[in-house]
């Protein structure tokens, strides 16, 4: 293990009952640690019992909200082999939100040697039931203390385990989304694109209002014209119309998710006309007057594929596929969790194998 220090957990917890997983609730035995000082850089790489963070109040990230962070998974395989899906992936997702939160960038390589290290000392808690996984939460904060409005001159860099299962509690079953319609995600030129704390306390007071009202997620239109769609805050969104695919390209304002991009591959092997554009609310919901909205679903790590079976927008609601899974996203969802748990040949070579 390189050079990563490691401080064994005396008191190894009890592992949570595998058919009843809560997202991100437990936690694994241990966490890694890194530090990044101005001057000398990242430093001090190591593995620690899991608990609580000793941090000064005036840490700039409590103020100011200079964070930014990851989410991937860890799966155990069928011929009980441990793998991550595309970890290089949020490896340099994760420069590109430093770059954007002026966090010093982290090298690639070293986020996945330090992944693969927490994951293989608590390998024990990947979980094997269907639709399990352990998830994985890395993130950056800043930590000098520091009232000034500027960059911190120190960082932590740190790395937590859940085991997970379903995300929503509908698991595969469609959800219902609101179209938000008053407040807005991101703007460009913001920090839509980035994985950064801020994005998602901003969404927090829509996501509840909607939950009110019996609503799964919101679904964010551009900050702008607030007529093309965006994503949803824990996914990106696939629209069938009319045969063909389509997606909101990535303009700035949209996260760039490792599903979204998985997804875009599988269609493209398999033939399925797919486009990036813009697409307007106003578009799909003519689709779906006109019978040609046929299905829609989100991608997210968490998320793993979620069929959308009701969308409402202002006093329209839109029911899709008979509130039913489509057959395209039921193919996408065992492609992609099948490639995941090895039942499905991983031709793309998405699977880095933990030793
Ligand atoms: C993920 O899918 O990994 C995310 O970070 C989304 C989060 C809202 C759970």
């Amino acid at each position: 293990m390189s050079n990563i220090r490691y401080v064994q957990s005396l008191s190894p917890k009890q592992k949570p009952d595998a058919s009843n997983l809560e997202f991100g609730k437990t936690f694994t035995d241990h966490m890694f640690l890194l530090d990044y000082t101005e001057g000398q850089g990242w430093h001090d790489p190591r593995i620690v019992p899991y608990g609580p963070l000793t941090l000064d109040p005036a840490a700039m990230v409590f103020h100011y909200g200079q964070a930014v962070f990851e989410g991937l998974k860890a799966f155990r395989t069928k011929d009980d082999r441990i793998v991550l899906f595309r970890p290089n992936k949020n490896a340099e997702r994760l420069n590109v939100s430093n770059e954007r939160l002026n966090i010093p960038h982290l090298d690639e390589a070293a986020f996945v040697e330090y992944v693969k290290a927490l994951v293989s000392i608590d390998r024990e808690w990947v979980p094997s039931a269907e639709g399990t996984s352990l998830y994985i939460r890395p993130f950056i904060m800043a930590i000098e203390p520091c009232l000034g409005v500027r960059a911190s001159k120190r960082y932590l860099f740190a790395i937590i385990m859940s085991p997970v299962g379903a995300y929503y509690k509908e698991g595969i079953h469609p959800v219902k989304i609101n179209v938000e319609s008053q407040y807005v995600r991101a703007v460009r030129g913001g920090t839509g694109f980035a994985k950064t704390a801020g994005n998602y306390a901003s969404s927090i007071k829509a996501q509840e209002e909607a939950k009110e009202e019996g609503f799964s997620q919101v679904l964010w239109l551009d900050g702008k014209e607030h007529t093309y769609v965006e994503e949803v805050g824990s996914m990106n969104m696939f629209f069938k119309i009319g045969g063909e695919v389509v997606t909101p390209e990535l303009n700035g304002s949209i996260l760039a998710g490792i599903t979204r991009d998985s997804v875009l591959h599988l269609l493209k092997t398999w033939g399925v006309p797919v486009t990036e554009r813009k697409i307007s609310i106003r578009e799909i919901y003519q689709a779906s007057l006109d019978g040609k909205l046929e299905e829609a679903f989100g991608t997210g790590t968490a998320a793993v594929i979620s069929p959308v079976g009701e969308l409402h927008w202002q006093e329209h609601t839109m029911t899709i596929n008979q509130g039913k899974i489509g057959e395209l996203a039921q193919k996408i969802y065992d492609t992609i969790t099948g490639i995941q748990n090895g039942t499905v040949p991983d031709t793309f070579g998405w699977n880095a194998v933990v030793e």
